[in-house]
């Protein structure tokens, strides 16, 4: 048993769909959420930019006592994870692999496409964890970042939308993927136009399996919550005009008290 909170960072305020997963299935759970609002977007930068601020991000999450780390961010995992276990002593999940697990398990034909920001898709993190975990299918990666804006500008169901979404999406539809796998916080939010866009195939959002594999780890580990109601606390890197209209569309409910905090230099 231990009380200490998990610890949750994104490039913003997008990673917050995450924490809604894990709300639902460990309510006991303290978490401190931290979004580098400051610095974000991450899926345009670079490789080591991004590794520099996954690190910073840590180091404040474990100030705060994190006992467990997640990396609600995509476009960190693809480049830092590896880098941010190196230098940490508590566990740490990202959101990639929980969701290459899970498109392995539902994809029939094994054509299995995946869209992220421009980072995500580069790094070739995707291919990475499919190999290890299964190399058996073909994968095909369409970097989508336009869609960030999109969601942040509310426009979730517009015709611009739906346009953007045709012209990126038409390889993967003419490649006949079975499966679409959300490489990115913000691309949940945009399900209704993805489906209109790609039809009847399985879409794949990898929160509800980073909640449950944190689950196990935290029963396997004895470090679950011992109490009933869990805190959420929320830092942000900067208080923009519109972060709170925005962050309870991805949390599903109000934010709470967000406090600003500055990192780096
Ligand atoms: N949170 C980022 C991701 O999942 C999306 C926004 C950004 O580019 O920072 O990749």
């Amino acid at each position: 048993m231990n009380k200490n909170p998990i610890g949750v960072f994104d490039s913003g305020i997008g990673g917050l769909t995450v924490v809604k997963e894990i709300r639902k299935i460990l309510p006991q759970e303290n978490i401190v959420y931290l979004g580098d609002t400051a610095r974000l977007p991450y899926g345009t930068k670079s490789t080591d930019s991004i590794i520099q601020f996954s690190l910073e991000n840590s180091q404040f999450l474990l100030s705060r006592g994190a006992k467990y780390l997640v990396i609600a961010c995509y476009s960190s995992t693809s480049v830092a994870i590896d880098i941010v276990r190196k230098h940490v002593s508590v566990p740490v999940i990202g959101v990639i692999r929980p969701g290459v697990k899970k498109a392995l398990e539902v994809t029939k034909t094994g054509k299995i496409g995946v869209i992220g920001t421009t980072l995500t898709i580069h790094s070739g993190a995707y291919e990475k964890a499919f190999r290890e975990i299964d190399d058996r299918c073909e994968v095909v990666g369409r970097s989508c970042p336009l869609f960030v804006s999109l969601v942040e500008e509310g426009w979730l169901e517009h015709p611009a939308t739906q346009l953007i979404a045709e012209t990126y999406l038409k390889l993967l539809k003419d490649d006949g993927i079975d499966t679409l796998l959300l490489g990115c916080t913000h691309f949940p939010m945009l399900m209704p136009v993805l489906k209109k866009v790609m039809g009847d195939i399985n879409y794949v959002d990898a929160s509800r399996e980073v909640g449950e594999t944190m689950a196990q780890d935290l029963e396997k580990m004895g470090l679950q919550h011992p109490g009933e109601d869990g805190t959420l606390a929320i830092y942000l890197t900067d208080l923009s005009m519109n972060f709170k209209e925005i962050g309870e569309r991805f949390l599903g409910e109000a934010m709470g008290d967000v406090s600003r905090v500055s990192l780096g230099t």
